[in-house]
């Protein structure tokens, strides 16, 4: 076996010790009364304009043939009009390539960018998204974390990253909003990290799935800053913005041809592209400006009617700027993982302790005083859960 895999394999998957607690709380109080802000996997129906373009694909035409591994035109046009009504951002079509959503994507990246065993690096986020990390472990690259911490309003300080770290790096994920702290990143800061890349030589691999999924200013696109054109690589995906999970895709854009080559050509090459039923539904979705902003409406909602119970259960809440996820602090008394199995095993509320998504790293593991709550109960539900965490 590929020595890199095994280092993968052999970690444990935080969600393993939360789905056995909730096996738990399900056998004492029966599956309907869990109330679950675990897994960040919307409830909410995908939006019928979305499932009509699926159907009418699938209905319309005998056959759609193999699907293009580089995207059909429906699709394209589709994610350039997005880029630039949302961002004002103007692609060409083959600045863009369709992906199974962003997880394989940011998943398999490394392995185009970086060469195994000549201790490459991938700055990532922490707390961030597993698949940056273990991507990069299994394209024999090093993880090098970046603390996401309060005292730096959760945004990563470049300037802490040690002068070898910064030498060996290839590659550096940034996800704004930032999932799981619901940070939106400043201009200030994004040109930062486009200076930062520039200066050393890395390519900078902008994870922008909950781009749409804010709570007052819309979040920018790393392409609107000056310099990113050169280094950066943008991710996105259907499947929060537009309840799509299950239809898993998205798309991977850069005006550099060069860093968005290898991906494409690998692509061409190992896959028959996303099935082309799936990339009609997507480009109504990217048509489509109405659904997002009812979810902003709806996230705000359970947003406003969480943050008050969970305040009254003694955590710390400070609102997230965008995503769908509440970073609680814990109360003092608690570990997370103690606070989390309360609320679950006493009031059958499901939510994950920060520690778990989180790693140790400078001697500090940014999640060991947080949980996270993801808002995609209905309200009736989280009206109910807001209840119950409150204690009334
Ligand atoms: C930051 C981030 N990127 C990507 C994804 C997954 O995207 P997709 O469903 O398109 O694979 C998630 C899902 O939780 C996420 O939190």
């Amino acid at each position: 076996m590929n020595k890199n895999l095994g280092k993968i394999l052999n970690a444990p998957y935080p969600f393993d010790v939360v789905d056995a607690n909730r096996r738990k709380a399900e056998s004492k109080f029966g599956r309907d009364f869990i109330i679950d802000f675990g897994i960040g996997d919307p409830t909410d129906p995908t939006p019928e304009v979305v499932r009509e373009a699926c159907r009418e694909a699938a209905d319309e035409t005998k056959t759609l043939g193999y699907p293009s591994a580089l995207g059909s035109s429906v699709f394209l046009e589709a994610v350039r009009h997005y880029m630039d009504a949302r961002f004002g951002v103007a692609l060409n079509a083959n600045d863009i390539v369709p992906t199974y959503g962003a997880k394989y994507a940011a998943f398999h990246l490394p392995c185009y960018y970086m060469n195994p065993g000549k201790g490459e690096a991938a700055l990532v986020p922490n707390p961030g998204y597993p698949p940056y990390a273990d991507g990069t472990m299994l394209a024999g690259g090093i993880p090098c974390f970046l603390n996401m911490l309060e005292e730096n309003d959760f945004e990563p300080d470049f300037e802490k990253i040690p002068k070898d770290t910064l030498k060996k790096s290839k590659l550096l994920f940034l996800n704004s909003p930032h999932s799981p702290t619901g940070k939106v990143y400043s201009k200030e800061k994004l040109k930062e990290a486009v200076d930062l890349c520039l200066d050393n030589g890395i390519i900078l691999v902008s994870d922008e799935c909950y781009a749409d999924l804010y709570f007052d200013k819309p979040p920018m696109s790393i392409l609107q800053i000056k310099g990113a054109e050169e280094c950066a690589l943008v991710l996105n995906s259907l499947s929060k913005r537009s309840m799509m999970t299950g239809y898993a895709v998205g798309f991977l854009a850069s005006k550099n041809r060069e860093l968005l080559k290898p991906y494409a050509a690998i692509q061409r090459k190992s896959i028959q592209g996303v099935a082309n039923v799936v990339q009609y539904a997507a480009a109504a979705a990217f048509l489509d400006e109405k659904h997002p902003e009812e979810m902003r409406k709806t996230y705000k909602q359970r947003l406003d009617t969480l943050i008050p119970a969970l305040e009254k259960a003694g955590c710390t809440v400070r609102k997230p700027e965008g995503t769908f996820f509440v970073w609680a602090k814990v109360p003092k008394k608690d570990t997370p993982m103690e606070f989390c199995e309360r609320l679950l095993l006493e009031k059958g509320i499901n939510s994950v302790p920060g520690n778990l998504i989180s790693r140790k790293h400078d001697g500090i593991n940014p999640g060991e005083r947080y949980a996270r709550f993801a808002l995609v109960p209905s309200i009736e539900k989280t009206r109910e859960a807001a209840k119950r965490i409150a204690g009334n």
